[in-house]
């Protein structure tokens, strides 16, 4: 089997075993479909239908996940770039709230590597907030992506139900999409690399710890540990939020600066990195 059709069974696989089908948003219909789901999670001005429908019309692959009866509980949404080589610029993913962590998030994204494999596009990248732990896991781990690149305030101020009042800090990921990383990702064979020293800590058990900056260097292995919802502790208390946010960004930036990549994260919210060089040979 070529390696486009086994990238597209795996993405059927993906939605049979999250009982959804995978669906390819071609119609008006879905674009407003894709415009429903958007506002739901970001907000009503997020996404007009329009824009959908001319993401659909460029051909760039708008792909969702469809409950049985039809209806639209996830997609997938990017276009290409050249910025430093052809890739798909992936801009938006979206589950509605009722159906995450069922696996339906994968099953599109499988279908936008499948589709990109097919048109000879290679790379996938995005960004996402790297405080954001779900979100990171899903990412390296579980799509196997490496992110090369922080950004400080990359969008600067965002109004959006999500991001609102935060600082919009991103990481940048790549997800070279016929790697041997990304598959062994896919077949849930990647393994965690051993843990080196850890530049952030979380001080203190449950729900809302306090950052501590432990001075040490960023050695391949650096770890850095975020609290396990930034986004529920910035909820209850603005200032440690904020204090995450800067100190993360000072580990984050020493990590960069040094020639690493974020390479994985585990369920407790470490953050392992590793040399850039080894992990995009
Ligand atoms: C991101 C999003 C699309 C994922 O969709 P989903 O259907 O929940 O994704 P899946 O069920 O396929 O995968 C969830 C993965 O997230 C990670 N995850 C979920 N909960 C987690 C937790 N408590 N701790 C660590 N990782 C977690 C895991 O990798 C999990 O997969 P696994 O359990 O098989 O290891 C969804 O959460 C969403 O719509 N979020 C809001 C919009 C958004 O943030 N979009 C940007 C994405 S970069």
């Amino acid at each position: 089997m070529g390696a486009d059709a086994s990238a597209w069974e795996a993405a059927h696989a993906a939605a049979a075993s999250a009982a959804v089908s995978l669906i390819s948003l071609t119609t008006i219909a879905d674009s407003v479909a894709v415009h429903a789901l958007v506002s739901r999670v970001w907000g009503e001005e997020e996404l007009r239908p329009s824009l959908a429908r001319a993401f659909q019309h460029a051909g760039c692959g708008v792909y969702g996940a469809a409950d049985a009866d039809g209806g639209l509980v996830g997609f997938v949404l990017g276009f290409l770039g050249w910025n430093g080589g052809m890739h798909m610029h992936s801009h938006m993913l979206a589950v509605l709230p009722e159906w995450r962590s069922r696996g339906v998030g994968y099953s599109p994204k499988l279908a936008q590597r499948a589709a990109c494999l097919e048109a000879g596009v290679d790379e996938a990248r995005w960004t996402y907030d790297p405080l954001v732990t779900r979100n990171a896991r899903f990412n390296l781990v579980k799509l196997g992506t490496v992110a090369t690149s922080f950004f400080p305030d990359f969008y600067g101020e965002m109004t959006d139900r999500i991001n609102k009042g935060d600082r919009s800090d991103r990481f940048e990921v790549r997800w070279r999409l016929g790697s041997e990383r990304v598959g062994r990702a896919v077949s849930r064979t990647a393994r965690q690399p051993p843990a080196g020293p850890v530049l952030l800590a979380c001080v203190g058990q449950g729900d809302m710890p306090r950052p501590k900056e432990t001075g040490a260097q960023p050695e391949p292995g650096a770890v850095v540990e975020l609290p396990p919802d930034h986004s529920a502790l910035r909820a209850g208390d603005a200032a440690l939020g904020l204090e995450w946010r800067e100190t993360s960004a000072r580990a984050f930036q020493a990590c960069f600066d040094a020639g690493l990549a974020a390479a994985w994260i585990d369920r407790q919210g470490r953050y392992v990195f590793l040399p850039a060089k080894e992990l995009m040979a």
